[in-house]
């Protein structure tokens, strides 16, 4: 027998990041065409900023950030993980990134009180138990005194399923919708804190929270990001020959249910949250 193992492509490709990285430029045009901007209009642009962004992913926002600030500006892209970057050579030269677990409340001796800018988005998963708190705490000592907070997310709890017209089945998208939440129930992911977002920021002298409704014309678009990242979710449920009796759902029965799922939305349903909430702060 030849000791050369069969090649297996899906085993080959084992880290496929590019379908997650894929969504989020996806997920970045998507909340740009929602709130109608990269940079809060409220921040100042006439001057040379230092622009942070934390949990950065593929640096699609600060990237974009860059376009909009004169070659003055240094922007930096903070992640736990850099799997994500771009390769620096490609990068304009005042764009970087840099790794940095944003989620202890401190902050490197050599970023205390460099930034005049602060941007956030999509933590509604990354904070646990609503421990938002040592988020804020980092980047009260990343800020500047009087520096900007840019913040976006969306509440998970406010998914909900619409149709455009009656009489289209709508059973499959809402027991998938109340899955996810009870999986993120289970695994310590709970919003109550965007709820409360206002309050967490009263550190803040000037908060201002807004809730943008997302444009019907872009339900399909958002419904279509959901999919790409519940589809992406079955890797992570445990198989049935595997499943301890406890487990809500296992992989094969929630492709099973995925596949009714995407049998309603072609139909016309369409799965969406409230709005995205908008905060800048300083
Ligand atoms: C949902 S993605 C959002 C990416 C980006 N903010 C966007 O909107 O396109 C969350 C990002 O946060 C990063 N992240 C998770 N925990 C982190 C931590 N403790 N410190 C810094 N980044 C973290 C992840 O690696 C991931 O890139």
């Amino acid at each position: 027998m030849s000791a050369v193992p069969e090649y297996n492509p899906r085993q080959f490709w084992k880290s496929r990041d590019f379908h997650n990285s894929t969504r989020l430029y996806f997920q970045h045009w998507l909340v740009q065409k929602t709130l109608g901007y990269v940079l809060h209009p409220c921040i100042p642009k006439d001057r040379p900023l230092r622009v942070a962004d934390l949990g950065c992913g593929n640096g699609a926002w600060v990237i974009e950030a860059s376009h909009e600030l004169p070659s003055t500006a240094e922007l930096t892209g903070f992640d736990i993980a850099a799997h994500n970057f771009p390769a620096p050579e490609f990068l304009p030269p005042n764009v970087k990134f840099s790794i940095l677990d944003v989620m202890t409340g401190a902050c490197p001796s050599d970023l205390m009180e460099t930034f005049d800018v602060v941007h956030i988005r999509f933590f509604n998963g990354i904070v646990l138990n609503g421990e938002v708190q040592p988020l804020i705490r980092t980047v009260r000592k990343l800020l500047k005194p009087g520096g900007w907070l840019q913040w976006e997310e969306m509440d998970p709890s406010t998914l909900d399923v619409r149709t455009p017209r009656p009489n289209i089945d709508t059973a499959y998208c809402e027991k998938l919708i109340g899955l996810i939440l009870k999986v993120g129930d289970m695994t310590g992911t709970k919003f109550d804190w965007l709820s409360n977002f206002e309050n967490e920021l009263n550190m803040f002298k000037d908060v201002q929270v807004r809730h943008v409704p997302i444009p019907p014309a872009y339900h399909k678009a958002w419904t279509e990001n959901y999919l790409v990242l519940f589809e992406e979710i079955a890797e992570r449920m445990p198989r049935a020959e595997d499943a301890a009796p406890n487990v809500p759902i296992t992989r094969e029965s929630y492709l099973d249910m995925f596949e009714k799922v995407i049998e309603e939305v072609n139909k016309g349903a369409v799965l969406n949250s409230k709005d995205v909430i908008a905060v800048v702060a300083h």
